[in-house]
């Protein structure tokens, strides 16, 4: 038998990106294995998702865990080395740009293993976010480059890399959403919290820079309370988030907020059941920058800049940045019905993943020299 092409997935936004990829493989009679790096481990932020998404059971799960940058991309690059020299697959897939894909990127190359990268080209033009850095690196190793919309393609061609490297195939996640949505919506999660549809706001946070940083953190909490005087925040808190919560006053505050449902984070069904019927989202995710705008769903990004600014030129996304005046003004805008209104863009269509297939199964066919 062929040995497989292997996805590798390491932290939650990858596990909704693997999964269509893999179910497109599969239909096309192509052999194909998932290796999850274990670089996110709780049951809440990795196993859910496999069940929600019908995904299998990944063929390897190398247990990494939590670390510093250096360590925990080191330990990847150990664990996938050994995975590869055993496996040796004809090509190596990476999505997204959490450290397992530059990781995964690097040793793949270093064994002269074609790398396929899906959501190439995307940047935030920020250096210090560490997924800049994750981004802009695998794309320099990565043999094809698929991505998600034609900004990445111009900001690929800008960088010098080859047009034949690179293949506009759309976005891979909403292929997940458009699928799962008809699923999602069989739960009633805003009835089971006691809400009604369009009658809350979604909140996630977890970006370092706003997290990290005592001052901005509280200062994004201020303008977080004032808002949910008006409308009640639902808050699917991520692990990172939870531990500088404990470490902050506002934090504190924050917790016992009568309009504000803090909940653990929340499977991909859940999470799809509230945000589908949201008023609005305000998140600092990349991924939910971009599943706001397949769903029409106003969505500011609690950020300085965004790696994916067609969601703010086609899409619903305002990109707020940190000043709690404008978060304030921004939300009451949606409040009073006067949030963005945007249209999906080209190829998010939910076929990404059969044009990933295509694409990998040609370079396959007549491989394209670098040089
Ligand atoms: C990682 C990605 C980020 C992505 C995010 C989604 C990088 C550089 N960052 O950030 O791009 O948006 O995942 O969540 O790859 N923890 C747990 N349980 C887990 C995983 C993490 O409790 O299953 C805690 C640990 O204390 C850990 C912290 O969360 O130290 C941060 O996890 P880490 O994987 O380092 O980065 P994320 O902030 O999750």
């Amino acid at each position: 038998m062929a040995s497989p092409i292997i996805t590798i997935v390491g932290a939650r936004p990858n596990f909704m990106k693997a999964a269509p990829i893999h179910r497109a493989f599969e239909a096309a009679g192509i052999a194909h294995e998932i290796v999850h790096t274990g670089q996110h481990y709780d049951e809440a932020m990795s196993k859910i998702f496999f069940e929600d998404l019908g995904m299998p059971k990944p063929s390897v799960y190398m247990g990494v865990g939590s670390g510093s940058h250096a360590v925990q991309t080191a330990q990847v690059m150990m664990g996938l080395e050994k995975v590869f020299l055993e496996k040796k697959p004809p090509m190596v897939i990476v999505v997204g740009d959490v450290n397992s894909t530059v990781a995964a990127a690097l040793v793949a190359s270093k064994l002269h293993i074609p790398v396929a990268h899906v959501e190439a080209g995307l940047r935030s033009r920020d250096w210090e976010m560490p997924e800049e850095v994750n981004r802009a690196v695998t794309d320099v190793l990565a043999d094809l480059l698929l991505t998600p919309s034609e900004d990445a393609d111009v900001n690929l061609a800008d960088e010098g890399k080859g047009k034949n490297r690179i293949h506009c195939v759309g976005n891979v996640m909403i292929d997940t959403l458009l699928m799962n949505l008809p699923r999602a919506q069989k739960l009633d999660l805003p009835a089971d919290y006691g809400l009604k549809h369009g009658e809350y706001a979604m909140l996630t946070l977890h970006r370092p820079s706003n997290v990290d940083h005592p001052e901005t953190f509280a200062r994004l909490l201020g303008a977080l309370l004032d808002i949910q005087e008006k409308i009640p925040l639902v808050f699917p808190v991520h692990p990172r988030t939870r531990q500088r919560m404990k470490d902050s006053l506002v934090g504190e505050k924050f917790e016992t907020a009568a309009n504000i449902k803090l909940v653990e984070p929340l499977g991909y069904l859940e999470f799809m059941s509230l945000t589908s019927r949201a008023k609005m989202v305000l998140t600092d995710s990349g991924g939910l920058q971009e599943e706001t705008t397949a769903l029409a769903i106003p969505c500011l990004t609690l950020r300085e800049n965004t790696e994916r600014p067609i969601t703010v030129e086609e899409g619903t996304n305002v990109v707020v940045g940190t000043d709690p005046d404008r978060i304030r003004e921004e939300a009451f805008k949606v409040l009073d019905g006067k949030g963005k209104a945007g249209q999906s863009p080209a190829l998010w269509d939910g076929k990404a993943s059969e044009r990933i297939v295509t694409a990998v199964m040609n370079f396959l066919k007549s491989p394209i020299s670098r040089y």
